[in-house]
C-alpha cells in the first residue's frame, strides 16, 4: 500500500516536472527535441547515432542514442564493447533469468558509454523465414514468446538510467524494398501475431519507441495515424515516444503520431511545425521528456557523470563471462545420436585426435551485420579455443590432439579430408552463414555445406555447429551424429561451444523458429513475399498461419519444429490437471544428469472464436534433477483466453470448449510427445 502510494506519487511528480520544463521552454525550444542534430554530431570527435543537443539553461543534458540490439556499436573504437549474443539468441534460450541478464549488462554498457538511449531491443515476430534481420529480434515466430521474455530485458536495461527502445513498429517483416513496400495486415492479426511483444514492452515501461521504414496498409509507418495512434498510443495505451527510424520520416508527422524525427530534422523542423497546435507540440514534447525523467537520467550525478564518456573500454572479463553464458543456454540441440554429446570432463585427458572442418572454425562469423554489428574486443575461434583446452594451458596454447582442415573446403581438399576424417576419434564441422540489415537471405542453405556429408561418412562421430541469423536447411541432418545451433552467439561463443560439448552446460535451448525440410517449405506466393509490383504490396493472407502453425494447419512436417531442443537427460510429461484456468504440469528428469527442460502449453480456441490454430500460450524453463519429480503451474489470464474484437477495440474472453496441450515443442507427431486437456472457458 505505501509501496503503491510513493510510485503513484512519483509518478505524478515526474508528469509534473515535465509539465514544468515544458512550460519553460520557448517555441524554438521545444520543436529542438522533435527532429535530431545529424549523426556523429556529439562529441565531435566522438559518435553516437543520434543526438539532440542540451538545454542548458534548463538542465536537461543531451539525448545520445546509439545501436543497437546486441550490445553498443562503436565504430570509431571498435573493441570496446561486448559483442553480446542477438536477440534470436534470447529467444533460444526460452529464460527469462537470460533475458534479464543480457538486459543487464547491455544497459550497464551504454550507460558507461555516455548514452542515454539503447536502440533496442527488436521485438518483430519473425514472419518469412528469409528475411535478414530475424537475428535481432527477441521474439522468433511466436509472440508469446517475445512477450513473455521482453520485460526482463526492459526493466533491467532501463535500471541503469537509460531508455529502451521498442523497434521496428510495425510490421517491418521483410528487408527487400522496406523503404517503399506495404505490410498489408488486418487488424485482428495485428493485434493477436504481432503486437504482443510491444504491448509487453508497453506495460514494462519501456521509454521509447522507433516506427520502421515500411509502410502498413499503404501508409508510411511514421505517419501513419492507425498504428500510432489508434493502436500504439491509443488502445495500447503507451505513454512515452516514437522516434523514427533513421531517414524514415516523409513528412512533418507530428499530427499523426510522430514524436521525433531521427537522425535530422529535414522535416520535423521550426519553419514546418511552428503553426501547428501547441498542445500537441507539448504533448510530443512532454512524452520524449517524461520517460528520461522516470528511469533518473537527467537526475545522474556529476560523480557519475565523470565516469560515463564515448571513449571508455566498457567491456570486461564480466561481460565477456555474461555473453557465454547467455551463449551457452542459446545452443539448441537438435540431434545427438548414441549420446555422442557430451565428450565429458575427461575427454581432454585421454588421447584423442579430433578434426574440425570449416573456416568457421578458425575465423568465425559471431553476429549478423548492418547497425546491429558490434565489433568485439575478441574473438576466440573454436579452433584456438579446443587446441588451449587439449593443451590444458590458457588461450594460444598449441596441441596436436586439434587438426583443421576448413581453409578452402572446395572439391580438391575431399581425399585430405575423408583421411584425416577416418583418423579421427571425432569430428566437427563448423558451418555458418550471414545476413544483415538491408537485405533478405537468397536461400536458407548454409556457406561450404556441400561436403559435410561425404566427409562425415568416415567420422568415427561427427557434430556439426551451426551459426546462422534465422533457419537454416540441414541436407546432412541424416548423416552426422549430432547437431547444435547456436544462431548469431556473440563474441564468446567458442567457450560457449566448448561449455555445451564437454557438458558443463547441459543444452537447453530450443528452437524459437521452426527450421524447415525445403526452401519456402511454406509456399508464399508472390503476393505474400517479396510482394507484389516491384514488392510495392505485400499483403499478409496467411493471417496466422505462419512458422509452426502453418505446418499444423497443413499437415505437414518442417526439418525441425518451433520449441524443439535436446538435452544430455530426458525429461517425461507426468500428468496434467486443470482447474479453472489453471494447469498443473507434473515432469520428471528420467535421465541421469540435472538439466532445464522447457514445458511448453498451446491452445485452441473453441470453434466459435475462429482461431483454429495451436497456440503458444505459456511456457516455463524449470531446472529438474536427475530422478526428481516437479509441478509447473501455468495460470492462463483472461487475456490469453481472448481473441480481439475489431469491432470494440479490445480484446474480448472467448467463451466455450478449448483444449490445451502441455509438450516440449510443437512437434505433435510423436507418440507421448504432448498430453490433452479440455479446458471450458466462462
Ligand atoms: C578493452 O578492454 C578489453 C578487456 O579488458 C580488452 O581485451 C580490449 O583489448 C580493450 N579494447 C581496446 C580497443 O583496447
Ligand atoms: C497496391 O495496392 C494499392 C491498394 O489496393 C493500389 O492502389 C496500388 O495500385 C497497388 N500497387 C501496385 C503497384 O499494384
Amino acid at each position: 500500500m505505501k509501496l503503491l502510494l510513493a510510485s503513484a506519487l512519483l509518478a505524478a511528480v515526474t508528469a509534473d516536472r515535465a509539465d514544468d520544463l515544458v512550460s519553460s521552454m520557448t517555441l524554438e525550444e521545444k520543436i529542438s527535441y522533435l527532429g535530431g542534430r545529424g549523426m556523429g554530431t556529439y562529441p565531435e570527435d566522438g559518435w553516437y547515432v543520434g543526438t539532440v543537443y542540451a538545454l542548458d539553461r534548463l538542465d536537461i543534458p543531451a539525448l545520445l542514442y546509439n545501436d543497437g540490439p546486441q550490445g553498443f556499436r562503436d565504430d570509431a573504437r571498435p573493441g570496446t564493447t561486448t559483442a553480446f549474443p542477438s536477440g534470436l539468441n534470447i529467444a533460444a534460450t526460452w529464460d527469462t533469468e537470460m533475458a534479464a541478464l543480457w538486459g543487464d549488462k547491455m544497459g550497464k554498457e551504454f550507460f558507461d558509454k555516455g548514452a542515454n538511449v539503447m536502440l533496442g531491443p527488436g521485438l518483430n515476430v519473425a514472419r518469412v523465414p528469409v528475411n535478414g534481420r530475424n537475428f535481432e529480434y527477441m521474439s522468433g515466430e511466436d509472440p508469446v514468446l517475445g512477450a513473455t521474455l521482453v520485460p526482463h530485458v526492459i526493466e533491467k536495461a532501463q535500471a541503469h538510467k537509460i531508455l529502451a527502445n521498442a523497434k521496428h513498429w510495425v510490421n517491418n517483416n521483410q528487408e527487400t524494398n522496406r523503404g517503399s513496400m506495404s505490410s498489408n495486415v488486418d487488424e485482428r492479426t495485428r493485434y493477436e501475431m504481432y503486437y504482443p511483444p510491444f504491448q509487453a514492452a508497453i506495460d514494462a515501461g519501456v521509454g521509447s519507441f522507433m516506427c520502421s521504414y515500411n509502410k502498413i496498409n499503404h501508409v508510411y509507418s511514421c505517419e501513419n495515424p492507425e498504428t500510432l495512434l489508434t493502436d500504439l498510443k491509443g488502445n495500447m495505451g503507451f505513454e512515452g515516444y516514437v522516434m523514427s527510424d533513421w531517414g524514415a520520416t516523409h513528412s512533418p508527422s507530428l499530427m499523426e503520431g510522430l514524436d521525433q524525427e531521427m537522425a535530422d530534422s529535414d522535416f520535423m523542423n521550426f519553419d514546418n511545425l511552428k503553426d501547428m497546435p501547441i498542445e500537441n507540440i507539448d504533448a510530443s514534447v512532454k512524452r520524449i521528456l517524461k520517460p528520461f525523467i522516470d528511469v533518473g537520467a537527467f537526475d545522474i550525478t556529476e560523480n557519475e557523470q565523470a565516469d560515463r564518456s564515448i571513449y571508455n573500454n566498457v567491456t570486461n572479463d564480466e561481460h565477456f563471462q555474461a555473453a557465454r553464458t547467455i551463449a551457452a543456454n542459446s545452443h539448441v540441440l537438435l540431434k545427438n545420436d548414441n549420446d555422442v554429446l557430451p565428450l565429458g570432463a575427461d575427454f581432454w585427458n585421454s588421447d584423442i585426435n579430433v578434426a574440425m572442418f570449416g573456416t568457421q572454425a578458425a575465423s568465425p562469423a559471431i553476429g549478423g551485420q548492418g547497425s546491429g554489428r558490434v565489433d568485439a574486443a575478441w574473438t576466440p575461434s573454436p579452433l584456438d579455443t579446443f587446441k588451449a583446452r587439449a593443451a590444458g594451458g590458457d588461450y594460444g596454447a598449441d596441441s596436436d590432439k586439434v587438426s583443421y582442415y576448413g581453409d578452402p573446403m572446395s572439391d580438391d581438399d575431399i581425399a585430405e579430408m575423408k583421411d584425416a576424417a577416418e583418423a579421427a576419434d571425432v569430428c566437427f564441422f563448423w558451418l555458418s552463414t550471414m545476413s544483415g540489415e538491408g537485405g533478405d537471405r537468397d536461400s536458407l542453405s548454409l556457406d561450404n555445406d556441400v561436403h559435410v556429408a561425404s566427409v562425415a561418412e568416415h567420422c568415427k562421430k561427427s557434430v556439426v555447429v551451426v551459426t546462422t541469423p534465422g533457419a537454416a536447411l540441414l541436407p546432412w541432418s541424416d548423416a552426422v551424429d549430432a547437431i547444435l545451433v547456436n544462431f548469431m552467439p556473440g563474441c564468446a561463443s567458442a567457450f560457449a561451444t566448448m561449455d555445451v560439448v564437454l557438458g558443463d552446460v547441459n543444452p537447453s535451448g530450443k528452437l524459437p523458429i521452426t527450421f524447415p525440410a525445403t526452401e519456402n517449405q511454406e509456399g508464399f506466393t508472390e503476393i505474400q513475399y517479396p510482394g507484389l509490383d516491384d514488392a510495392e504490396n505485400v499483403t499478409y493472407t496467411e493471417g496466422w498461419s505462419f512458422g509452426y502453425r502453418f505446418y499444423h494447419q497443413h499437415q505437414e512436417n518442417p526439418n525441425f519444429f518451433f520449441g524443439e531442443g535436446l538435452s544430455y537427460t530426458t525429461f517425461d510429461l507426468i500428468k496434467a490437471t486443470v482447474s479453472g484456468q489453471s494447469i498443473k504440469v507434473g515432469l520428471k528428469n528420467s535421465g541421469k544428469a540435472t538439466g532445464s527442460a522447457v514445458p511448453q502449453l498451446y491452445l485452441q480456441m473453441p470453434e466459435e472464436c475462429d482461431e483454429p490454430l495451436w497456440m503458444l500460450k505459456k511456457f516455463a524453463k524449470v531446472s529438474i534433477d536427475a530422478g526428481e519429480e516437479t509441478i509447473v503451474e501455468f495460470d492462463l489470464t483472461d487475456r490469453d483466453l481472448s481473441i480481439w474484437d475489431v469491432d470494440n477495440d479490445v480484446f474480448e474472453k472467448c467463451t466455450g470448449d478449448a483444449t490445451v496441450r502441455i509438450s516440449f515443442s510443437a512437434n505433435f507427431n510423436d507418440d507421448g510427445s504432448y498430453i490433452e486437456k479440455e479446458l471450458t472457458i466462462v
